[in-house]
C-alpha cells in the first residue's frame, strides 16, 4: 500500500511514520516543507520516501499523489492561538490549498483522506462535556473554524466525487517528538520546564480542563479509525477524562517531588474554560479506550525530555 504523509516532520507526523513504517507492505512518502525536522531514525528505512515541499496554492498534488492509496493531512500553518491575525490569509492558505489537494487526489484516484481536526476547537465554548461528535460546532477560534471548513469539504468531496475520508477530532496528544519549545502541549513544556529549573507560565487561574492523549495511544487509535469501515467518518479521540492545568501540576510535583516554580498570567480569549470529549462513539465502533494513565504518560514524557534534551 502506498501511504503519504503531509506535514510528516511533524510532532504527530514523525510518530505516525514511525508507526506506519513498521507495518508490512507500505511504501510511506513523507512530505513537509521543514527538511530538518525530520528524525534521523526514519531516513534508515529503504521504503521510504522523503519529499521537501511547501503545502500552498502553487504545490504540484497531482505529482506526489500519482498511485497513492491514503492521504494524511496533517498540515496546518497556525494554532489556535496564532489564529486569526490574518483570517483571509489562514482561511486561503489551509482551507483553499486543502481543496487543491483535495481536487488532486479526486483526479489521482486517491482511496482514503485522513484529516486531523481538532477535538479542542471544533464544538467552541457552549457545549456540555463530555462532549459528542454531534454536538453543535461553534469556534471561537478561526484555527477551529478551518478545522470545520475542511472537514465540511471532505464531506462534500465524499458527496460528489465518493473520495472516502475520516475525520479525526484530536484532543490534547503529549509526548515523544512533541518540542518543548513549541507553543502547543502543555505537558511537554511544563515537564521541559520542571526539569530545568526554569519557571512554568500559566495563563489563569490553572482551572482550564482538557483531555490528554498519550501520543502512542493517539496514533494506534488514529490507526484504527482509519480501518474502520462503518458509516461514521468522524471520530472524537482523546482520552475522555476532564484534567486541569492544575491537576497536571500536582501530579508532575508528585511525581518529581518537588514543589514547581509557577507563575501565573492573565487568561486568554481563545482558552475555552472546560474540554474534554466523549469517547463512546469510538468505543462502540472501533475498539476499546485502554489508554495509558496520565501518571505514566507523564513519566514516560519525563524520560524522553531527559534523554533528548537535557543530556
Ligand atoms: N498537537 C496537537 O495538540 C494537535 C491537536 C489537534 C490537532 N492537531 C493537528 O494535527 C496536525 C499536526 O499537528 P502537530 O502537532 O504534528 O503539528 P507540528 O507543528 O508539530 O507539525 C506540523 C508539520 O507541518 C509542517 N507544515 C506547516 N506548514 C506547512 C506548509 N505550508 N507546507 C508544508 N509543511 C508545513 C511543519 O513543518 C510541521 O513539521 C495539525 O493539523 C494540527 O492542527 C494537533
Amino acid at each position: 500500500m502506498n501511504v503519504i504523509v503531509f506535514g510528516a516532520a511533524g510532532f504527530i507526523g514523525t510518530n505516525l511514520a514511525l508507526k506506519l513504517i513498521k507495518k508490512e507492505n507500505i511504501i510511506l512518502t513523507l512530505v513537509d516543507v521543514a527538511e530538518d525536522y525530520f528524525v534521523d531514525e526514519l531516513k534508515d528505512y529503504s521504503n521510504i520516501k522523503i519529499g521537501i515541499s511547501d503545502f500552498d496554492k502553487d504545490t504540484n498534488f497531482d505529482e506526489m499523489l500519482a498511485n497513492q492509496d491514503v492521504v494524511y493531512h496533517l498540515v496546518s500553518n497556525v494554532v489556535p492561538a496564532s489564529s486569526g491575525v490574518d483570517v483571509y490569509h489562514e482561511i486561503e492558505s489551509n482551507v483553499g490549498v486543502t481543496a487543491k489537494l483535495l481536487d488532486a487526489c479526486v483526479r489521482c484516484n486517491v482511496k482514503k483522506v485522513v484529516f486531523v481536526s481538532s477535538g479542542g476547537t471544533v464544538y467552541g465554548r457552549e457545549v456540555a462535556c463530555p462532549i459528542k461528535e454531534t454536538a453543535d460546532t461553534n469556534p471561537i477560534t478561526s484555527y477551529g473554524i478551518q478545522k470545520l471548513a475542511i472537514e465540511k469539504l471532505l464531506y462534500f468531496y465524499n458527496y460528489k466525487f465518493g473520495l472516502d475520508y475520516r475525520v479525526i477530532r484530536l484532543a490534547n496528544p503529549y509526548g515523544n517528538y512533541q518540542r518543548p519549545n513549541g507553543v502547543l502541549g502543555v505537558i511537554v513544556n511544563f515537564v521541559y520546564k520542571a526539569l530545568k529549573k526554569e519557571p512554568i507560565t500559566i495563563y489563569g487561574d490553572g482551572s482550564v480542563i482538557r483531555d490528554y492523549i498519550y501520543i502512542d495511544d493517539a496514533i494506534e487509535a488514529i490507526l484504527k479509525i482509519v480501518a474502520f469501515e462503518g458509516n461514521d467518518k468522524i471520530f472524537n479521540l482523546g482520552s475522555g477524562v476532564g484534567i486541569s492545568i492544575k491537576e497536571v501540576l500536582e501530579i508532575l510535583e508528585k511525581i518529581l517531588d518537588e514543589k514547581l516554580n509557577v507563575t501565573y498570567m492573565p487568561s486568554r480569549a481563545f482558552d475555552v474554560p472546560v474540554n474534554y470529549l466523549d469517547m463512546s462513539r469510538y468505543e462502540k465502533e472501533v475498539g476499546a479506550t485502554n489508554f495509558i494513565s496520565l501518571e505514566d504518560g507523564i513519566n514516560k514524557t519525563i524520560d524522553y525530555i531527559k534523554k533528548n534534551y537535557l543530556n
